[in-house]
Order: structure tokens, then sequence, then C-alpha cells
């Protein structure tokens, strides 16, 4: 199957079929979601949280970013991936934005990278588009400045705070970017994004009225343990799974159930007498074979 393109999504949106976006950050889960009918795959910077177990995405680097990227994109070649920018890979200066946005494309040959922020990363979004790079905006709770947004709370609950949102859409639009991520806002707020943007709007927390969703992957199939944010939906409890299986294996450790009989080699025929002789051990005694006539 060919790569889905940003063309396609926006058929997509034209013919108002759905998006399904899920994160991934290995290669057997992008494996698992390109043969479950992903149409994008973010390899988001929640990866700090879901595999390196820190409090936030605060400290993930540029480097831990791209090695998740190339191995996402190795298990799934035929999807829409987007490569999450980092803290501190765009914030600085444009020219940093957009040699971070290109060692994405270069390094794990990702379709489009995700910035957070409206207004305020404009020249960003502006720059990283002219070199030629698919940019998604990302409004609404951005994870990475939760600091000054009085923690991961959601936003655009009041009319004016609402409006502001509205203000970051248009402004990311107009500055380039090819769609929009927006999290954590209520659905009215949503459909007013979605109906004035002509770029796909995508979203993570902000109801139905928008083109597609996303979720996190380790929310969905119930591996995150520490909180669940009110947008997800668990479709699976692998947490308990996982934990069931070890513990099995504990046990048949501890009682040597294993390994069985299937799961060790077997020397070829004869040899094994040969080999005790060798280094000068008995064989040890034949079973009897059952009672004698
Ligand atoms: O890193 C990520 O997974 C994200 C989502 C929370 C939108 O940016």
């Amino acid at each position: 199957m060919p790569r889905i393109t940003l063309t396609d999504l926006y058929k997509m949106k034209e013919t108002g079929e759905k998006i399904a976006w899920l994160t991934s950050y290995d290669f057997p889960t992008a494996q698992f979601g390109q043969a479950a009918g992903l149409e994008m795959i973010l390899v988001g910077d929640s990866l700090g949280m879901c595999v390196y177990g820190y409090n936030g995405t605060l400290p993930v680097t540029m480097e831990q970013c791209l090695v998740h990227s190339e191995a996402v994109r190795r298990g799934a070649p035929d999807v829409f991936v987007v490569g999450d920018m980092p803290f501190l890979s765009y914030q600085t200066t444009d020219a940093e934005a957009v040699y971070n946005a290109g060692m994405f494309l270069k390094r794990a040959d990702v379709d489009a990278v995700k910035l957070e922020g409206g207004v305020r990363i404009v020249s960003r979004i502006k720059a990283i588009t002219e070199a030629g790079i698919n940019v998604i905006g990302h409004i609404g709770l951005t994870p990475q400045s939760s600091g000054q947004l009085g923690g991961h709370k959601a936003q655009g609950r009041t009319a004016e705070a609402a409006k502001l949102t509205l203000e970051d859409a248009v402004a990311v639009q107009e500055a380039g970017a090819k769609m929009l991520l927006v999290e954590a806002i209520p659905p009215e707020v949503t459909e007013v994004i979605h109906k004035t943007l002509t770029i796909p709007v995508l979203g993570i927390g902000g109801g139905l009225p928008c083109d597609g969703q996303l979720l996190i992957v380790s929310d969905l199939i119930g591996q995150f343990q520490a909180f669940t944010p009110k947008f997800v939906k668990k479709y699976a409890n692998v947490a308990e799974v996982i934990t069931k299986a070890i513990s099995s294996y504990v046990k048949d450790v501890k009682a040597e159930k294993f390994p069985g009989a299937d799961h060790v080699y077997k020397m070829l025929p004869g040899e094994a007498d040969k080999f005790l002789k060798l280094v000068g051990q008995k064989p040890a005694a034949k079973p009897s074979g059952g009672k004698k006539k």
C-alpha cells in the first residue's frame, strides 16, 4: 500500500471520513497501528512519561524523539507519521526550529512535525513551512507550557479564553500549518474552530466536531498507570495482562515448571552419552521402560 499523504488526509476532510490518529513510540506498536488501519501516528514527546517514566515532557530530548521516530517509521512505512518537537527544540530561534524539524525528516522520514503554541510561535511555523516541511499546530492545553497554564488543565472554558483559543487557531493556519490539533477544550470551541479553518482540525479531548481524533496509545491500551485524563477511553488493560503473565512466569520458575520439555534443545541421537564419557561422567541410568514380561 502506498504511504498516506497530506492529499489523502485533505480528501478525508472533504468527504467527512474521520481521521484516526494515535501515538506510538516503538516498532511493534507502529506495526500493530498500521495493521489496524490508523491513518496517522504521532511520535509524541509524551514518550517522556509513557516510555521513560519522567514526570512530564520537559526533559525529553531531540535525540530521544528521533530514535523513537526512526523505530516507528520502520514499523509503519505506510502511515502518515508526525514527529513531535520536544521542549527547547524550537522555542529559541527560527533557525534552530528549522534545523531540528529538518532532522526529523532526514533521520526518521516523518511526514510532518508538530509544535505547541498559537500566536506566539507564528514565526517558527512560517520558517519551518518555508523550509518545505509540513507543520501541524497544537493549541489549547499545551503540556510543554503547562507551568504557565496552571497545570494540565482544560483550556478555553470561558468566553474570553475561548476567543483567545480561536485566535491561536487562526494564527496557526495563517502561518502555514497544514493541520491543527486542539487539546482539552470544550466541543463548542472545537466546533467554531472547525467551522472557521479550512485545514483539517483534529482533537484530543476536543469532542466530536472536528476531522478526527488522537489518543495516547499507552492510555488506550491501559498501560500508563500514573493518571488518566478525562478524555481517555481505555480499550484494553494490558497492565493487568502483562503483570499476570510475569507473575505466572515467576511462579513457574520457583516451582521448576519452566522450562518444560518443549522449551529445551535435544542433543543429536547418541551424542549425550558420548559427551558424558568424554567429560568423564557416567551416563544417567535409562528408565526401565515399564514391566518386564
Ligand atoms: O506528546 C504527545 O503525545 C502529545 C499529545 C498529548 C497531544 O503532544
